[in-house]
């Protein structure tokens, strides 16, 4: 894919096509419209797509229609759909023909942008699976990878132990790894996506040496967790989702970890620890290696002051 994906917008309003331009191309994507599934079809046969936005509801050809066109004619193009209300028959149907996200309107640029760029990422894995593999996987990884899908292929409701095995072998899931695994399953790649996409235990991220979980859930919101996570956040320097530098730590937000007696709650990879404040927070990082030592006197007279009380 170039440097700068092009991306065809269908919707029998122009108004829509407009404020999808002005929102794209400021951050550098080629963004062309196309007013009805006619039309967009005409543009596919002469020029080159790498994401097609669509609209569901239009006259001549629906987006359905156009959805079912490209992945006739045009596999590798992704779709996102961008519509109103569609009913649910209508988007179990887009769905299972494989469309990457859903757009809903009216968009806000936020939302709009953060579906583009996922879709993006999601198109590039879409390269031949032997080509991204052999670019982003030790052959060895990739064998065990295989042998996993392979234990796993004929097994009902295989999905997510498959995806729990993958995530332990390449640290997470990229659209590369869930396409493998969709094709190895039988499954459609979106199948794969929404799943990895609706648990927070699955990353399409890498993740650091040691994951923080820390749970947002109400139980641990009430006893105190807030100030627990702006600790960690401050002490490693990064945000939830994301990994430290040295490749260390990254901090995952989780709804419930399942032990709520022990409000507040995280968990460091498998390891619980329950009744948490922000200096025992840093103590425990500490002793995976993280930057405890250097509390500040506050923080020490702190965690003094809890483990005396
Ligand atoms: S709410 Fe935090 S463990 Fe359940």
């Amino acid at each position: 894919m170039s440097a700068e994906p092009k991306i065809l917008v269908v919707d029998d309003e122009l108004v829509v096509i407009r404020s999808a331009e002005r929102v794209l191309k400021s951050e550098g994507y080629q963004i062309e419209g196309a007013l009805g599934g006619r039309e967009a079809i005409l543009k596919m046969e002469q020029g080159a797509y790498d994401l097609v936005f669509t609209d569901l509801k239009m006259p001549e050809v629906d987006g359905i229609t156009l959805i079912r066109w490209i992945k006739k004619s045009r596999p590798n193009i992704g779709i996102v759909i961008i519509t109103g209300y569609p009913s649910q028959d209508t988007m179990k149907e887009a769905l299972e023909l494989g469309i990457i996200d859903y757009v809903p309107k009216p968009f806000t640029p936020s939302v709009l942008l953060d579906v583009t760029k996922r879709a993006v990422e999601w198109a590039e894995g879409r390269k031949p699976a032997e080509e991204k593999a052999a670019e982003e996987f030790p052959p060895a990884m990739a064998k065990e990878l295989d042998r996993v899908i392979g234990e796993y292929r004929h097994r009902p409701g295989s999905l997510i132990p498959a995806l729990q095995r993958a995530q332990e072998i390449v640290g997470f899931l990229p659209p590369v790894v869930q396409k493998r695994i969709a094709k190895g399953l039988n499954m459609p790649e979106a199948e794969v996506h929404s799943v990895v996409s609706f648990y927070s235990f699955f990353t399409m991220k890498p993740r650091g040496d040691h994951n923080i979980r820390v749970c947002l859930g109400t139980a641990c919101y009430v006893k105190g967790i807030e100030g627990v996570l702006e600790k960690i956040k401050e002490r490693l320097k990064i945000d939830i989702g994301e990994t430290t530098e040295d490749k260390k730590f990254s901090i995952e937000g989780v709804r419930c970890l399942g032990a709520c007696g022990l409000a507040p709650v995280m968990m460091i990879d498998q390891e619980t620890y329950g009744a948490m404040t922000p200096s025992k927070a840093l103590k425990v990082m500490g002793e995976y290696g993280g930057p405890a030592g250097d509390q500040s006197p506050d923080e020490e007279t702190a965690a003094v002051a809890e483990q005396e009380g």
